[in-house]
């Protein structure tokens, strides 16, 4: 059963995106990176801690997302840099409802875990499973 995460925001009413693929949108005056990977999603703040590099625009790599400017990387589920590295960036709340995905609008402070929303195969569109 997804988490309740109050008054969420959807993302893609047209189904889920594909794999390791990021997507930008702008929620409450944030920019937030969605991130589908391993089966899973998770929404973290754009904004890299370094030089505002666009974290959306980057890959996963080694289980972290990798800016695409200078490499810092961080864990999707958390936001924070893999040790020993110490920077954080927000979370957000997420959850995947018959085939699109929401995100609650509001940051979690830098660092904050979020459980990864999980994407039954169900839910991706045949067209979708085809690409993979
Ligand atoms: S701006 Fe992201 S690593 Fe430099």
């Amino acid at each position: 059963m997804a988490a309740d995460i109050g008054s969420p925001t959807p993302l893609w009413r047209q189904g889920i995106p594909r794999r390791e693929c990021a997507t930008i949108v702008c929620l409450s005056g944030e920019r937030v990176a969605v991130f589908r990977y391993d089966g899973k999603v998770s929404a973290i703040s754009n904004v890299c801690q370094h030089q505002n590099g666009p974290l959306g625009e980057g890959r996963i790599i080694d289980g972290c997302v990798t800016c695409p400017w200078h490499g810092y990387q961080y864990q999707p589920e958390s936001g924070a840099a893999p040790p020993p590295f110490k920077e954080k960036i927000p979370t957000f709340r997420v959850k995947v409802v018959e085939g699109s995905v929401f995100v609650h609008p509001r940051p979690n402070p830098p660092g904050t875990r979020v459980e990864p929303a999980q994407i039954e195969s169900a839910q991706v569109k045949p067209r979708e499973a085809q690409s993979r």
